[in-house]
This record gives structure tokens, C-alpha cells and sequence, in this order.
């Protein structure tokens, strides 16, 4: 591969920079991303064919120097296997035809088998390793079993998670029997992405911070751990590394670093510096810059960058990420001037600690 710095930071091993890709790097704030999906049709036809999706991962490459791709999809494809029927209203956000409101419908649930009914998505995996040529790694994703449960049983994103939460506290069963299939339907998938070609794996627990201290451990937590312990661990000869990543999980960290994945991802309510104290070299961090940050002209970016940077510092096992996906109203300038500060910044910081050893 010519460019294996975020694997290497993975294992917490010594890079020349310090890698960098951003969460929802391909997407509406890039014009050529919103050219390709109105080509498709529409968001969900563009996520399902594989040649729509390995030309939309490549964009963001084309234009900054990121030292990762991620497959283009969504975390709900997955209930939509399920037979959740997603779709997407216009300027609503994702919804299902079908949530889980009944125990029949729960008690009916079944993990898809990923080579039938994700066919394309793995198609897609095989196209864009296809189309990198080893520039870059391939991260896979999906969503935590719990995150997924959050919109399977709402309906559609929520701000309070009312219906979700009216059943964790008055019937846990109920979403424990969900987190079961979840955690059955989210191992498959992504062995069967590792399988098809993605060298990095990464958990969305989008949700999980809207828990209490108690049940993230035990509606959350639990069941990423378990994905985790039953994935692919290499693949091609070498070692496939997790990232978990949780909004608003700061406070869980020692936890999450716990939980066998490789790195942690954090949001921008962490400090890196008091994030490296907590968990040590045991496994990477992966973050964390505030999506809005990139709303400043470029010269404040780039400010805010080396804040990022500084506060992890020299040592190897940080992968410079947003706390939390881009905004589709970023500036492209401002992404440009992130990933070049990164690189630039980081280098520089590897050089000052050499002169000092
Ligand atoms: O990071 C990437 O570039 C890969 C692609 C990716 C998408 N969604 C594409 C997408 C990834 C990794 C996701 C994950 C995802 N999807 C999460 C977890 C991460 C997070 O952001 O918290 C969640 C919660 C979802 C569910 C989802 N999908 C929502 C809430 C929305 C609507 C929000 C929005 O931005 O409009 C989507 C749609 C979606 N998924 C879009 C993209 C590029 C926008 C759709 C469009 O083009 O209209």
C-alpha cells in the first residue's frame, strides 16, 4: 500500500504525519458529490448501486490529501435488510415504513444474511478497493447495535428518543431481544465487508451518549463489545483494526478503550491531552476538531487544527478526525486548509521532538 499511515497509527506505531480523513468526507458540501446524486436519483439510489457509491468515496481523494477512504453508505442499510423499509422524505432525515412498535414485530426479527440482502454494499467494497489501487485503506462501517435499535423502534432521528426510551425503562426485554438480533446482524455485516476488502472497521454509537451511566454499559456498550470480539481479526496478512466511536461517550473512555477495539473515537468535548492520560498506549485515539470549526476562514482553521494536535502532541496513535460528521454547508476551503495544516503541522511537531531526544 503507498500510504498505510492510518493503519500504522492504529497499531500506535511511529507515522510521518499524522493521518487524517473526516466523518462524511463524501457529501453535499462537495459540488461533485451533489452533481453524482442527482445522476442517481436520489441519496438511497445513489448508496446502492456500486458504481455510483465507488465514485462518490473517491471525490474527497481527488481533492485533499487523506490518508483513508470510507465506504460510502449509510448505518441504516442494514435495518432496511431487516425489512424496516427505509426511505428518506424530503429534507426530513432517514425514516423506516415499518418501526419495531409491537413485540410481534420484535419477536419476528432476524439478522439478513449480508450476501443477500447487502449484496451491493460488498459489491461497492470490491469496486473501490478495485479503484484505489492501494493509495489509501478502506475503512468499513456500521452502526452500534444500540444506535441502529435507536431508529428502528423511533421511526426516524429524534431529539428526545421518547418511543426508544419508553421501552428501555418499561420494557428492557423488548430491546434487549432487538440488541440481540443487532448485535448478530452487525457482526455478519461486517465480516462480510472485511471479507469483500475493507482493511479498518468503524462502529457508529452515534446514540450511546444519550444514555444513563448504568444502561450504556448494559444496553450499549455490552453489545459493541461483543460485535467487536467476534470480528475477522485479519485479513490478507494483516491485522484488521476496530474504531469505536461514541458521541458524548468522554465520560465512558476508560470503558470504551476497554472494549478491544484498536482506537477510540471522541468528540470535541474531550481532551485529547486528558484522553491520553486516561487510556495510555492501549489503544489509539481517533478525533476530534468541532465540525463547526471549519464555519471560520481558513486561517482560524488552521489554528484550531494545531489546538488539535498540540493537545494529543508527538506520541504515535492519534488519527486527526472531526468530532462528528462534516456539515453539508462546509466551505471546501476550509476542508482544503484543514488536511494541509494536519499534514504540514504534524510533521513539524514529529521534527521538534526528535531535535529534543
Ligand atoms: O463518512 C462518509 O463519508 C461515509 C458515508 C456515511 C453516510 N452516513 C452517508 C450519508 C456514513 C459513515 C454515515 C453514517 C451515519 N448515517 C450515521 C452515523 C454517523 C453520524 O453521523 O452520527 C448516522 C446516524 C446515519 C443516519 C443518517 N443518514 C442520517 C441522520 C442522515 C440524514 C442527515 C443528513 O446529513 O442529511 C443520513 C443520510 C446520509 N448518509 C447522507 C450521507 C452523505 C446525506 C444524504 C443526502 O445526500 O441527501
Amino acid at each position: 500500500m503507498s500510504n498505510d499511515s492510518l493503519l500504522r497509527a492504529l497499531a500506535r506505531e511511529p507515522t510521518s504525519h499524522t493521518p487524517v480523513w473526516l466523518m462524511r468526507q463524501a457529501g453535499r458540501y462537495l459540488p461533485e458529490y451533489n452533481a453524482t446524486r442527482a445522476r442517481a436519483g436520489s441519496f438511497l439510489a445513489l448508496a446502492k448501486s456500486p458504481a455510483f457509491a465507488t465514485e462518490v468515496t473517491l471525490q474527497p481523494l481527488e481533492r485533499f490529501a487523506l490518508d483513508a477512504a470510507i465506504l460510502f453508505s449509510d448505518i441504516l442499510t442494514v435495518p432496511d435488510a431487516m425489512g424496516l423499509g427505509l426511505y428518506f422524505a424530503q429534507g426530513e432525515g432517514p425514516r423506516f415504513e415499518r418501526p419495531l412498535r409491537d413485540e410481534a414485530a420484535i419477536r419476528a426479527l432476524a439478522a439478513p444474511d449480508p450476501s443477500d440482502r447487502l449484496r451491493y454494499v460488498l459489491d461497492a467494497v470490491r469496486e473501490i478497493r478495485k479503484a484505489l489501487a492501494g493509495r489509501v485503506p478502506l475503512i468499513g462501517f456500521s452502526g452500534s447495535p444500540f444506535t441502529l435499535a435507536c431508529y428502528m423502534v423511533e421511526g426516524s432521528g429524534s431529539d428526545d428518543w421518547r418511543a426508544l426510551k419508553t421501552m428501555l425503562y418499561a420494557r428492557p426485554e423488548l430491546l434487549h431481544r432487538i440488541l440481540e438480533v443487532n448485535a448478530r446482524a452487525v457482526t455478519d455485516y461486517l465480516n462480510a465487508q472485511i471479507e469483500a476488502g475493507v482493511q479498518v472497521v468503524m462502529i457508529f454509537d452515534t446514540w450511546g451518549g444519550q444514555l444513563n451511566h448504568a444502561d450504556y454499559e448494559e444496553f450499549s456498550l455490552a453489545y459493541s463489545r461483543r460485535v467487536i470480539a467476534a470480528l475477522t481479526r485479519e485479513s490478507g496478512g494483516r491485522r484488521v483494526p476496530s474504531i469505536l466511536f461514541t458521541k458524548g461517550g468522554g465520560v465512558w473512555l476508560e470503558a470504551i478503550a476497554a472494549s478491544g477495539c484498536d482506537a477510540v473515537g471522541v468528540d470535541w468535548t474531550v481532551d485529547l491531552a486528558a484522553a491520553r492520560a486516561r487510556v495510555g498506549a492501549r489503544v489509539a485515539l481517533q478525533g476530534n476538531l468541532d465540525p463547526a470549526a471549519l464555519f471560520a476562514p481558513p486561517e482560524r482553521v488552521r489554528a484550531h487544527v494545531r489546538r488539535v494536535l498540540d493537545a494529543f502532541g508527538s506520541a504515535p496513535g492519534h488519527i486527526f478526525n472531526l468530532g462528528h460528521g462534516i456539515a453539508p454547508t462546509t466551505p471546501v476551503e476550509s476542508v482544503a486548509a484543514l488536511v494541509d495544516e494536519v499534514r504540514a503541522y504534524s510533521a513539524k511537531l514529529r521534527a521538534k521532538a526528535q531535535t529534543k531526544t
